[in-house]
């Protein structure tokens, strides 16, 4: 962080104190309370983390005003339609674009680790069948910490690369397993031939009784998906991240409990919520009814894949997503989607809604998504899986930035304190 010579004056119970302020690069200043609590006494407050920097980083800037979505400085809506979701792997990573030598080295090595340990698949058939594919994932992603002793030590770089790597390889095998165990089918494995959104569309996809060729527009469209979920600054799973891996947790346990947080509804459950709420919509006719349920405070109901803690005009990956689903819905000729006529009147509805515009609350990344995916023939269970495959490589970079950090220490917060202050205990007899 750039020192500037800014500082801010605080003054509690009378004292006055000077706590040091430092510029980023782009973005908001922060102020150092770190020695607040020994100096003066005093917590801050602070629930949901909505004024909080808990790291600083230098892998993503998310510019909530103006809808800026940078990955080590390129601009997410360039890297999505001129990269590739394995080189956006290696930038995020190693913080530069690769040339093309480490780029197909690097591609050749996540190639190589596509395979889970023979012995994995016996996590698998523990489960139910109609076991919830997250939940498979939670399990199996925590479980490789059984099986891949030789990259837990997180004191060693080089098994800290080889973690990274096996967990980016194998992410996509593991989703796709869950998906063929969660409806009966033998697992497909991984081939050396494809890229990597391709090997994900066949492991999910082929079955051994016949020939599966992978469609060039679906691997595009699936490239692309993983692209825009790969990383989003301090989100709640990737803070989940940080905070199990402070303790100096392994990474496959730590990756595990990124997978088990983004499963909520409000964060990357959102993109099957959405499509559950568009199914029950069903009609442009009864949009109306559910904007009138999402603006009732007596109503739990929210729309789903609106809305952004951070970005507060729009969504810049929904932008993407939303044009994505034009061209591969028209591509593959599914005509008048009645998913996506109604996720369009419904977002033209609600941004014409004084309600939205004065919560700026737009599209987030969730709005669309489910739309792709559901055209591809995934079931809306397959989602977040699919997110969850997408953000490890965030997770991950964010995990090796973190523990890189001579900074790093265990996260532990503090609290307000609304209890009873000491009291006895009381017999039985006595209550
Ligand atoms: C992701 O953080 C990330 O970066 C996440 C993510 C990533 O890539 O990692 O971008 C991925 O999680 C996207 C978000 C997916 N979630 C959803 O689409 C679920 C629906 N959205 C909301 O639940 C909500 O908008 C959140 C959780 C996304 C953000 O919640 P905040 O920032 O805590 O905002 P809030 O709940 O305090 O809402 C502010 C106001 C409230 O009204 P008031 O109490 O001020 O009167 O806006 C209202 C809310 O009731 N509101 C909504 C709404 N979202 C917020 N009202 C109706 N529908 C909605 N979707």
């Amino acid at each position: 962080m750039t020192d500037s010579n800014k500082s801010a004056t605080l003054t509690v119970h009378g004292e006055t104190y000077e706590l040091p302020v430092y510029s980023p690069t782009t973005g908001p200043d922060v102020i150092d309370i770190r020695k607040l609590y020994s100096d003066a006494g005093v917590f801050t407050y602070d629930p949901g983390f909505t004024s909080t920097a808990s790291c600083d980083s230098t892998i993503t800037y998310i510019d909530g005003e103006k809808g800026e979505l940078l990955h080590r400085g390129y601009p997410i809506d360039q890297l999505a339609g001129k990269s590739h979701f394995l080189e956006v792997c290696y930038l995020l990573l190693y913080g530069e674009l690769p040339q093309a030598k480490d780029l197909e080295q690097f591609e050749t090595t996540i190639t190589r680790h596509t395979m889970l340990h023979e012995q994995m698949q016996y996590f698998y058939r523990g489960f139910r069948r109609d076991a919830h594919p997250m939940a498979i994932m939670v399990g199996v992603v925590g479980a490789m910490s059984a099986f891949y002793h030789d990259s837990t030590d997180v004191s060693d770089p080089h098994q800290r690369e080889v973690a990274s790597h096996r967990l980016i390889a194998k992410m996509p095998t593991i989703a796709a397993w869950a998906y063929k165990y969660h409806i009966g089918q033998p697992f497909v494995y991984p081939r050396n031939d494809l890229d990597y959104a391709s090997n994900f569309l066949r492991m999910c996809f082929a079955v051994p009784a016949e020939e599966y060729e992978v469609n060039p527009i679906l691997s595009r469209a699936m490239d692309r998906i993983l692209t825009l979920h790969a990383d989003h600054e301090q989100n709640a799973s990737t803070s989940t991240v940080r905070l199990a891996s402070s303790s100096g947790a392994n990474p496959f346990a730590c990756i595990a409990a990124g997978v088990a947080c983004l499963w909520g509804p409000a964060h990357g459950g959102a993109n099957q919520a959405c499509l559950e709420m568009l199914e029950e919509i069903g009609s442009v006719d009864r949009i109306p009814e559910y904007i009138d349920r999402a603006k009732d405070k007596s109503d739990p109901f929210r729309l789903m894949g609106f809305g952004h803690r951070v970005y507060k005009n729009f969504d810049p990956r929904a932008t993407v997503m939303k044009q994505s689903a034009d061209e591969v819905l028209d591509l593959l000729g599914v005509e008048n989607n009645p998913k996506l006529q109604v996720a369009k009147a419904l977002e033209k509805q609600a941004l014409e809604d004084p309600y939205f515009a004065e919560k700026k609350l737009f599209p987030n990344v969730d709005f669309y998504s489910g739309i792709i995916l559901e055209a591809m023939g995934f079931p809306t269970s397959m989602f977040t899986p699919i997110f969850a495959l997408s953000r490890t490589v965030g997770w991950v970079s964010q995990w090796k930035e973190m523990i890189a950090d001579p900074q790093n220490k265990i996260g532990r917060p503090r609290q307000l304190y609304l209890g009873e202050t000491t009291r006895d205990y009381v017999d039985i007899e006595n209550r």
